[in-house]
């Protein structure tokens, strides 16, 4: 027997609450619940009324899957997946728009060539716009299939008709289910499809790859709606106007999450930079003032960077302070110390810090500061 159960969700946190609230207590948000209709089936009985048996598996009878990787072929994106995509295995590759989510995802495609059946489902992109960019990445692989889809049951049914070895389903903010009432992209959307596909796709052993976008927080349609769902969530980022991107393993089921990959986005697709450090430092004068070279880490891998610094005299009152690739409270901090333990006089000066190449320097953990004890 199904029970109909109205509750109010936040669409931008996911937070669910019985009535109706004006401000989120989740995220703070207002105006951002919705209603959402809950059905919940408690009928646990069989065909003929008689209840399901479930039958435990002995664990050392279960097949491994390590044996079940595949290698991508694309060495930076193996390092970040752990050794390459684990068969049946749910990926969220999350990123901002326009930062090149579609573009690596065709080119994993590509080099799945031999693998099996891929079908890519696109609910952005009609097929024209995706050939012409299979065409310019030089894609050659012949079994990748299109569908220019969004409704999740009708997708649903492709899957299982075709049995691809992979699945992409890009982007999962497009995709919607009519037995949801809000619209396309909110969080209670999101979550119902993700689940959908996990369940086919589970079920029949199906690699799938979800993109994503990424909100103005940093947050995949909701904060941790979707990361909890699946086995590896990858985000790929990089400034918009510098050419390189680095794609950072945030959860993943199946290996560590300390790695980072790097490429390069030229026109003939995104190029794996295997020694970031020598194109990060390359077009650097000999001892120019103001820039250092850094050594950072980035995952498992000692990263140098080029630092560029800039003091002026504040014409207002209060100084300006800008961080551009690193944390802004690491700068006030580091402009602390000069000034308390080198005596330098920075409280009339404006203060420019930037990283060179648009890499970000988000986790400024105690390996950052390894990096800065060199600098000073
Ligand atoms: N000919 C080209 N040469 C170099 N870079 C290009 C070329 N054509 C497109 N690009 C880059 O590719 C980016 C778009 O890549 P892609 O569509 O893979 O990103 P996305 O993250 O999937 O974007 P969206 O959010 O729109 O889905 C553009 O921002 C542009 O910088
Ligand atoms: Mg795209």
């Amino acid at each position: 027997m199904a029970k109909t159960k109205t509750i109010f969700v936040c669409s931008s946190c996911g937070y669910e609450s019985p009535k109706w609230l004006g401000k989120c207590p989740g995220c703070n948000e207002w105006n951002s619940f919705y209603e959402e209709k809950l059905t919940s089936h408690t009928d646990v009985g069989g065909k003929n009324g008689e209840k399901k048996k479930v039958a435990p598996k002995l664990l050392k009878e279960v097949e491994g899957k390590d044996a079940l990787r595949t290698h991508t072929g694309i060495g930076e994106l193996d390092r970040v997946l752990g050794g390459g995509l684990v068969k049946g295995s749910l990926v969220l590759v999350g990123g901002e728009p326009g930062i090149g989510k579609s573009t690596l995802i065709l080119q994993l495609c590509d080099k799945m060539q031999g693998e099996g059946k891929v079908l890519y489902i696109s609910g952005e992109e009609s097929a024209e716009q995706i050939k012409l960019r299979a065409d310019r990445l030089n894609i050659h692989n012949d079994d990748i299939l299109f569908l220019g889809e969004t409704d999740i049951s009708l997708i649903e049914d492709a899957i299982l008709e075709i049995k691809p070895k992979l699945v992409i389903v890009d982007s999962i903010q497009t995709m919607y289910s009519d037995e949801i009432s809000s619209a396309a992209g909110t969080v209670s959307q999101v979550r119902e499809i993700t689940s959908r596909i996990m369940r086919v796709c589970k079920g029949n052993e199906i690699t799938t790859i979800i993109i994503g976008h990424v909100t103005k927080e940093g947050n995949i349609a909701g904060p941790r709606v979707l990361e909890h769902m699946v086995d590896t969530v990858l985000y790929l980022e990089g400034e918009r106007y510098f050419s390189y991107r680095i794609l950072r393993s945030v959860k993943n089921r199946f290996g560590s999450t300390n790695e980072v990959g790097m490429f390069e986005m030229q026109s003939e697709g995104m190029v794996e930079i295997t020694n970031p450090s020598s194109v990060l430092i390359s077009e650097r004068e000999d001892n120019p003032s103001g820039s250092i070279i850094v050594a950072t880490m980035e995952g498992t891998r000692p990263l140098l960077i080029e630092l560029q610094a800039l003091t002026t005299p504040s014409v207002f009152g209060l100084p300006r302070r800008t961080a551009n690739g690193i944390d802004y409270n690491r700068l006030t901090l580091l402009v602390a110390v000069l000034e308390k333990r080198a005596g330098l006089a920075l409280g009339s000066q404006d203060i420019y810090l930037n990283v060179v190449s648009g890499i970000k320097i988000r986790r400024a953990s105690s390996r950052l500061r390894n990096g800065f004890s060199m600098w000073f």
